[in-house]
C-alpha cells in the first residue's frame, strides 16, 4: 500500500472515531430527555404514550451501541484499546448482562449450568460483560422462535470456559471459519429484519485476545450454536 492510501486509511479512521464522538453526545442528551419525558408522563398520570417513550429509549440504546462499537473498531486499527485489569467475578457478570437481557427481552428462557465456586479472575469487567452482552444478545437475534439460552462455565486445564448456547439458526459450515471477521454477516433468510455491522464478533475477539484467552464457535445450521471463550486463571499475575 503506498503511503498516500496509509495516510488516507488514517484519516478515515480518524474521521469515523471523531464522527462516532460527536455523534454519542447528542444521542446521550436525547437518550436523557426521553426518560425525563416519561417520569413526567408517569408523574402526571399520562400512561398511554410509556409504550413509544420506551421503544425510543431501546432504539437510542441500540444507536449507543452502534457508535461504541465503531469507536472500538478504530481503537483497535490503532491498537489504543487499554484495559483495566482487576479482580472480576465473572458469575456475576454473566447475571448482570442476562438480567438485563430478560428485563428487554421477557420471554428468553436462560439455564446456568455454573461451577462453583464462583471462579474469580483478573480482568477488565466491562470488557468482559461487553463480550457476554454480545454472545447473550446475538445467541437471542439469531435464535428464530426458540428463544433459549444456556449459559456454562467450567474449569478446564487452569482455564475459566464459558459457552454461550442457542438453538436458532445455526451458522453454516463454510461460513463458520469467518465470523469473527470484521464486517463478516453469515446472513440468514432474515438478514434484512436483523441489522447489524457484523463488528461484535470481531470486538470480542479482540477483547479476549487482549487477556490472553481464546474464543471460539461450534455451529450447526438449524440446529443451533455454542459460542464459547476461556480465559487463563493461573497467568492472573502476569497482567
Ligand atoms: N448465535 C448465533 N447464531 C447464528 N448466527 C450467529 C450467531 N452469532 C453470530 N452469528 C452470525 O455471525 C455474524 C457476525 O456477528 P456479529 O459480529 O455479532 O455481527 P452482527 O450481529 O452485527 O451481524 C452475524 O451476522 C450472524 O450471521
Ligand atoms: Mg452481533
Amino acid at each position: 500500500m503506498s503511503e498516500h492510501l496509509i495516510n488516507q486509511g488514517g484519516i478515515q479512521q480518524d474521521l469515523v472515531y471523531m464522527a462516532a464522538h460527536e455523534l454519542k453526545s447528542p444521542v446521550t442528551v436525547l437518550k436523557a430527555y426521553v426518560q425525563m419525558m416519561s417520569l413526567k408522563m408517569n408523574k402526571a398520570g399520562q400512561t398511554d404514550y410509556l409504550g413509544i417513550t420506551e421503544k425510543m429509549d431501546i432504539q437510542l440504546d441500540k444507536l449507543l451501541n452502534i457508535i461504541a462499537d465503531l469507536q472500538d473498531v478504530t481503537q483497535i486499527t490503532s491498537g489504543s484499546l487499554n484495559y483495566h485489569f482487576a479482580e472480576l467475578n465473572i458469575h456475576e457478570s454473566l447475571r448482570n448482562c442476562t438480567d438485563v437481557l430478560k428485563l428487554a427481552n421477557p420471554e428468553v428462557e436462560i439455564e446456568f449450568s455454573l461451577c462453583s465456586p464462583d471462579p474469580v479472575i483478573k480482568a477488565d469487567k466491562d470488557r468482559i460483560e461487553q463480550v457476554i452482552t454480545n454472545l447473550t444478545g446475538n445467541a437471542l437475534k439469531y435464535s428464530g422462535s426458540n428463544k433459549y439460552l444456556r449459559i456454562t462455565s467450567t474449569i478446564e486445564n487452569g482455564n475459566l470456559k464459558v459457552c454461550v448456547g442457542d438453538k436458532g439458526e445455526g451458522i453454516s459450515p463454510e461460513k463458520l471459519p469467518y465470523v469473527f471477521e470484521r464486517f463478516f454477516r453469515a446472513g440468514s433468510a432474515d438478514e434484512n429484519k436483523l441489522p447489524g455491522l457484523g463488528l461484535g464478533l470481531f470486538i470480542c475477539k479482540e477483547i479476549i485476545s487482549g487477556h490472553h484467552g481464546e474464543i471460539g464457535v461450534n455451529s450447526k445450521l438449524n440446529e443451533g450454536s455454542e459460542f464459547w471463550f476461556s480465559l487463563p486463571l493461573r497467568v492472573i499475575n502476569q497482567f
